[in-house]
């Protein structure tokens, strides 16, 4: 078994470094978007697939003694980290459950988030129908998910192009749309919401962590680009030290997919 392989399957704590940098690097656009659609003190908030709570623990903060946050995952490991986390820190507004989005009791909420969720899903509409059904009148669904037809790092390079493909190939290979970020605003208008918007942001740079999520994600995905026959450990291999040596040279500019962030509200 080879290096990324073996990290692959280790899970754990290499999986959530790759949750933790990314959450890292997308911690100011997701903040400023939370601007930009009114999220404030007092708001109650689900925060669907939420991993390791880095954003649920962000919306507590930002909605206060007077708000409350509950974050969910069907992850039950991920879960126990980011109750441990909220413990560490304090966070007594903050309740995480281990759940499907599906298994949801009908709980009513001001705002449904849901960030890198909906391109893992075989059946995206009908999730953003659930969050949906989860607002009180007036309340409003935010998502944000990639766009990997914007994926770009330069100069380019064979290795960033084939882990592009073999990424997109593990998540459509389970069902998933790696591509669905320019979809989300016509899902959120045909689940009834209205006042939709929408943006993109694309975290990038020469420096800096933002670099380390593309050998990240790729080694996060080597233990099942093998097992799906995509590529072989040993390439796998080759392409995560390709792509740690291309984020530590500060000539090359790489980063995250491009993200579409989307947002619809409720009537009433
Ligand atoms: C790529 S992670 C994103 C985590 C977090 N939202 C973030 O942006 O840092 C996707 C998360 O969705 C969760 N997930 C996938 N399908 C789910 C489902 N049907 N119900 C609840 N959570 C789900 C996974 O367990 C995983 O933690």
């Amino acid at each position: 078994m080879t290096e990324a392989v073996r990290y692959a399957l280790r899970g754990g704590s290499e999986g959530r470094e790759r949750l933790r940098v990314l959450a890292r690097v997308m911690r100011p656009t997701t903040l400023a978007l939370f601007d930009r659609v009114g999220i404030g003190a007092g708001m109650s908030c689900l925060d669907v697939g939420c991993g390791g709570g880095d954003v649920t623990l962000d919306l507590a903060a930002r909605v206060g003694p007077s708000g409350r946050v509950v974050g969910v995952d069907v992850d039950a490991a991920k879960v126990d980290l980011a109750r441990a986390e909220a413990a560490e820190r304090g966070a007594a507004n903050v309740e995480f459950r281990a759940a499907d989005l599906r298994t949801l009791a009908d709980e009513p909420f001001d705002v449904v988030y849901a960030r890198f969720v909906l391109s893992h899903l075989s059946d995206p509409a009908a999730a953003v129908d659930a969050f949906r059904a989860h607002l009180r009148p007036g309340g409003i669904v935010v998502v944000e998910d990639t766009d990997f037809a914007g994926y770009f790092a330069h100069p380019p390079t064979e290795s960033f192009d084939r882990f592009v493909e073999l990424y997109c190939a593990v998540v459509r290979g389970r069902g998933g749309d790696p591509g669905i970020g320019p979809r989300l605003p016509r899902m959120l208008a045909a689940a009834g919401l209205g006042q939709v918007g929408a943006a993109v942001v694309q975290p990038m740079g020469t420096t800096g962590e933002v670099k380390r999520v593309n050998p990240l994600t790729m080694q996060n995905v080597a233990a099942a680009v093998v097992a799906d026959g995509l590529a072989s450990a040993a390439e796998v291999d080759r392409i995560v030290a390709d792509l740690h040596a291309f984020a530590e040279d500060p000539t090359t500019l790489a980063g995250v997919a491009r993200v579409v962030q989307a947002w619809g509200r409720a009537p009433g």
